[in-house]
């Protein structure tokens, strides 16, 4: 089998879908594998790291399977042919367009963001590689914009308390988040509306806020339920006082496919003390604070609020590493006997599988 490497088009991506390490393993494997030129370059491997473990540079769609980081464009979706394959994070919801030219274009794609939150399926869990990078980033992120020190200092000159720090949603992100704000030595609270969560927050050395009436929104598949209007309400006025106190509030609440909870209202804002900061890991799907602008810092009555966007493309080598390694699980689930053998009765090629065969799984 084939395996090409294209390298990234979308601005500010960094990212490559494999990196060399996973590379010799399907070459030792039987496999060939094209990498374009300097595809992996920004993620910190040369072109000469990729030939090292036998893979030769060139077209890298021309290939049985094409492993991509980010969803085609236009131009490369032009340039893949019949029958090939396409792994990567294509946010197939969300771009029906593209899938459609995909199904016309006879390619096999798979959607990665669909894999299902299964034990078998979590050597190949993207989102949460990615989000494990988006979580530990977006606490230094907090830690370089606010203007005080994370962990308590007894200096000379005096003692200086810890920030506290706020983390809303305690998922892959948020744990992530609660647990590098914790080594930099600040004082952190977590909140979400899984109560299960409670013990992983506590497991960090953080503080679970527990409402007295707690809102439980245990959804399917270990991800969350969309709260009741009612049960929203109470959330957001649980909350308020903890928002209030914080020197800096990290949000990460997600429910897949739907626009993100707002847990930060405009006056929430408005009553934290001016120099605090809130980073919105939600920005893409709309944010979880009222005033995040994606892609945008911006200050509101003295507090800073950054929407950051594509942050795993700001770590690349660990994020790439990481990435690879899920996509060489999702392979070997998917090749046997040295090619790709579809099994659509299977749970993890069924929620993947978005074009095969000219036609649209997923409308
Ligand atoms: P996840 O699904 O593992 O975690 C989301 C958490 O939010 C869950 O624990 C869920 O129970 C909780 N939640 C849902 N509704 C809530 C509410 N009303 N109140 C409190 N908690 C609530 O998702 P993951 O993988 O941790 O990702 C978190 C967020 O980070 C997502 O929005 C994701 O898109 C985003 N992300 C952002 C990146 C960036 O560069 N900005 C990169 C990677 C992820």
């Amino acid at each position: 089998m084939k395996v090409g490497i294209p390298k990234e088009t979308v601005a500010g991506e960094r990212r490559v879908a494999l990196v060399p390490e996973v590379v010799g393993r399907l070459v030792k494997a039987g496999h060939e594998v094209v990498v374009e030129g300097d595809a992996g370059v920004e993620a910190g491997f040369p072109n000469d790291a990729y030939t090292a473990v036998g893979a030769s540079l060139g077209d890298a769609w021309a290939a049985d399977v094409v492993c991509k980081v980010q969803k085609p464009g236009p131009a490369e979706v032009g340039k893949m042919r019949e029958a090939t394959a396409l792994v990567g994070m294509l946010q197939a919801a969300t771009n029906a367009d593209l899938v459609r030219q995909l199904a016309q274009r006879r390619v096999t794609a798979f959607s990665l963001e669909l894999l299902p939150r299964i034990t078998r399926a979590q050597p190949m869990d993207v989102l949460s590689s990615q989000a494990t990078v988006a979580g530990y980033k977006a606490a230094l992120l907090a830690a370089d914009t606010a203007p005080r020190f994370f962990p308590m200092l007894v200096t000379a000159a005096g003692t200086l308390p810890p920030a506290r720090v706020l983390v809303l949603g305690a998922g892959v992100a948020g744990l992530q988040a609660i647990a590098t704000a914790r080594r930099l030595g600040a004082i952190v609270s977590g909140f979400d509306v899984r109560p299960a969560v409670k013990e992983q927050v506590e497991s960090l050395g953080a503080k679970f806020l527990a409402m007295a009436d707690q809102v439980e929104a245990e959804g399917a598949g270990g991800y969350a339920k969309e709260l009741s209007a009612d049960q929203h309400r109470r959330e957001l006025e649980f909350l308020a006082r903890s928002v209030k106190d914080a020197d800096v509030v990290i949000t990460t609440a997600a429910i897949p496919g739907k626009r993100a909870p707002i847990l930060v209202t405009r006056s929430g804002v408005e009553g934290m003390r001016p120099g605090s900061v809130v980073v919105d890991l939600a920005a893409e799907t709309g944010g979880n604070c009222e005033l995040t602008q994606a892609g945008t810092t911006l200050e509101h009555h003295g507090v800073t609020i950054l929407g950051p966007v594509n942050l795993p493309a700001t770590l690349p080598l660990h994020a790439s590493q990481m990435y690879a390694r899920n996509v060489a699980s999702f392979l070997n689930h998917l090749v046997k006997e040295g090619k790709l053998q579809l099994d659509f009765t299977d749970e993890i090629t069924q929620a993947t599988c978005v074009t095969h065969d000219g036609k649209v799984l997923k409308p």
